[in-house]
C-alpha cells in the first residue's frame, strides 16, 4: 500500500509488523571487490556474507507470514495422498476456480513438464515475452519461441500501462505463416520479467484467447506474478477500480486454458504448479509428474512449503499482499529519477530495472553493459542486483553472442524484507556512480557454460577498471565501508 502524507508525497507503507529479523553486513569496499572478482564479475557467484542487500531476485526469498509459517508446522509427510497437497488444491479451486492441480517443484519445473507434453520439433512458441527457464526449455525441445511484444515493450521510458500485452497483428500474421498444427500453445507472462515486469491488461488477454480458440490453440498464462499483474489492473485498467485482486485473478485464469506457476513470487514460498479446468491437458501432463518431480501430491516440493503455498495463494489476493512490492518499487524507481538516473518506467512488478544502456552508454552490447553495471553497482554499494541482458542470453546454434533487446540491471524487490532507508541508501549509490559512469568499463567472457550461462559464467573487466572504481569510493566515503 502507499499513503499520502501531509506534504503531498506517497510513501510505501508496510501493513504488517517485523517480529523476525535477520542480521546483514556491510563489507568494505576493497571486501567487496576481492569478492566480485572471486566471482567472476558475476553476481549469481557471490556469497550472502559478501552481500549488503540482495536484491538479486524476488524469487524464493519473500518475507513469509505468521500464517504460513504456522501453516508448514502442519503439514503431511505421506508420499501419497498428503492432506497437504488437498489444501493446496483447495486454495487454487477457491481462488482461481481451478479444478485440476499439477505441484512441481518450480516453475521452471512446470515449463519442463510442459515442454515434454506439447512443445514438438519444428513447433513455435508465441508469447508477449521469454523467460530464461522458459526459452531454454522450450528451445531445448526443439522449437522455436516467438516474442510477439508491441511496440512499446521496449521503450525504456514509457507511460504506457500495459507494455506487457502481445501484439494482436503480429499474432496473427505468426499463426498465419506457421499453422495453428504447428503451434504448441501461445504463453501470456504474467508481468514480463525480462523487461522490467510489466503487465499485460485483462483486455489484451481476452482479445489473445479470441483469436487463438477458433483456431484449437490452447492459452498458457505463466502465473508467477498473477498478485502484482492484478493489481496493476486494478490500478490501471478502465473498469476495474472497484474490483478485488481476487475477482481479477479469476478473470484471468477464466480466460487462460492452463496456468503455470513458480511459487516463489507472488505466492512467497519454494515451490510451482500447473492448474486447468482442461481434463484433457490435465491428463496429458500428469503421466510425467511422478517420472520428473514426485508423486501427484507433492510433486517435487517438502511438504510444508506445500502447505504454506497453500496459505500463500490465498493471502496473495489481498490488496497489501499483492501491492507490496508494487508500491516500493514504485517508491525506489521514483527516488531514481529525482536524480535523473535511467530507470525502466512505468516501475513493474518485481524490480526496479536500471537502463545499462543509457547509464553507461559508451559500452557496447559485446561488451555485456548490464553485467558490468550489476558489479558496479555491487563495488560502491554491496547491493546485489542481477544482469538482464546479453549476458543472460545463450549464444545461437553459430556460437555467436545474441545481443538482447535491452541491458538491464535489475535491482528486485523481495516482498516485505527492506525498508525505505535501504532503497534511499542504494539510490544514493547509484548517483555517486552515474556521476562517474565513465569509469566503468565493459566485460568479457573467460569461463562460459552452454546453456543459461548468466549463472555460471566468469568474466574479467576490460581494463582495470573494478579496482579503479573502488579507489574512487575509498577516497569519497572511507575504507570502512
Ligand atoms: N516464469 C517467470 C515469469 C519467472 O520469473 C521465473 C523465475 C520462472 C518462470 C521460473 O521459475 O525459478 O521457480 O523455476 N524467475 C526467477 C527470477 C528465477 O529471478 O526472476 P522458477
Amino acid at each position: 500500500m502507499s499513503i499520502r502524507l501531509s506534504n503531498g508525497t506517497e510513501i510505501p507503507i508496510e501493513m504488517h509488523k517485523v517480529r523476525v529479523v535477520q542480521k546483514v553486513r556491510l563489507a568494505p569496499a576493497r571486501d567487496r571487490l576481492r569478492a566480485i572478482e572471486e566471482a567472476g564479475y558475476n553476481t549469481f557467484l557471490l556469497r550472502t556474507r559478501d552481500i549488503f542487500l540482495d536484491m538479486l531476485t524476488d524469487s524464493g526469498t519473500n518475507a513469509m507470514t505468521d500464517n504460513q509459517l504456522a501453516a508448514m508446522m502442519q503439514s503431511d509427510d505421506a508420499y501419497a495422498g498428503s492432506e497437504s497437497f488437498y489444501k493446496l488444491a483447495g486454495a487454487v479451486k477457491d481462488i482461481f476456480g481451478l479444478e485440476y492441480v499439477l505441484p512441481a517443484h518450480q516453475g521452471r519445473a512446470a515449463e519442463h513438464l510442459l515442454a515434454k507434453t506439447f512443445v514438438k520439433p519444428g513447433h513455435i512458441v508465441p508469447m508477449n515475452y521469454h523467460f530464461t527457464t522458459t526459452k531454454a526449455h522450450f528451445d531445448l525441445a526443439g522449437a522455436k519461441v516467438l516474442e510477439l511484444y508491441t511496440d512499446e515493450a521496449l521503450n525504456a521510458e514509457s507511460d504506457c500501462p500495459f507494455k506487457g500485452n502481445m501484439d494482436l497483428s503480429r499474432l496473427r500474421a505468426a499463426l498465419e505463416k506457421a499453422g495453428p498444427e504447428n503451434v504448441s500453445f501461445v504463453r501470456m507472462e504474467a508481468t514480463t520479467n525480462l523487461i522490467g515486469g510489466q503487465p499485460f491488461s485483462l483486455e489484451n488477454l481476452r482479445a489473445v484467447k479470441a483469436l487463438v480458440e477458433p483456431l484449437g490453440i490452447f492459452l498458457v498464462v505463466d502465473g508467477s506474478l498473477i498478485s502484482e499483474n492484478a493489481y496493476f489492473i486494478r490500478q490501471r485498467e478502465p473498469g476495474y477500480q472497484d474490483k478485488s485482486i481476487l475477482e481479477i485473478i479469476r478473470e484471468i485464469m477464466a480466460v487462460a486454458d492452463l496456468c503455470y506457476l513458480s511459487g516463489r513470487k507472488s505466492c512467497s514460498v519454494r515451490g510451482g504448479l500447473i492448474a486447468t479446468n482442461r481434463k484433457d491437458l490435465y491428463e496429458a501432463i500428469r503421466p510425467w509428474l511422478p517420472v520428473y518431480e514426485g508423486f501427484f501430491t507433492y510433486g517435487g516440493m517438502s511438504s510444508k512449503e506445500v502447505e504454506a503455498m497453500a496459505v500463500g495463494i490465498r493471502e496473495m489476493t489481498e490488496l497489501e499482499v499483492a501491492g507490496a512490492s508494487a508500491d516500493a518499487i514504485k517508491y525506489f524507481v521514483g527516488l531514481l529519477r529525482q536524480k535523473k538516473i535511467p530507470v525502466v518506467t512505468p516501475a513493474g512488478g518485481l524490480a526496479c530495472h536500471v537502463d545499462a544502456m543509457r547509464f553507461i552508454d559508451h559500452v557496447p552490447q559485446s561488451r555485456y553493459p548490464a553485467g558490468a553495471l550489476a558489479a558496479a553497482v555491487y563495488i560502491a554499494s554491496g547491493a546485489r542486483g542481477m544482469e538482464r541482458g546479453s549476458v543472460s542470453m545463450d549464444r545461437d546454434s553459430e556460437g555467436n553472442d545474441v545481443p538482447s533487446d535491452m541491458e538491464l540491471l535489475r535491482l528486485a524487490v523481495p516482498r516485505r524484507v527492506y525498508t525505505m532507508s535501504h532503497y534511499q541508501y542504494v539510490a544514493d549509490r547509484l548517483e555517486w556512480l552515474y556521476a562517474r559512469r565513465r569509469m566503468i568499463g565493459g566485460l568479457e567472457f573467460y569461463e562460459e557454460p552452454p546453456v543459461l550461462r548468466f549463472f555460471a559464467g566468469k568474466m574479467r573487466t576490460i581494463g582495470n577498471w573494478g579496482a579503479e572504481l573502488t579507489a574512487a569510493f575509498e577516497k569519497d566515503f572511507g575504507t570502512q565501508c
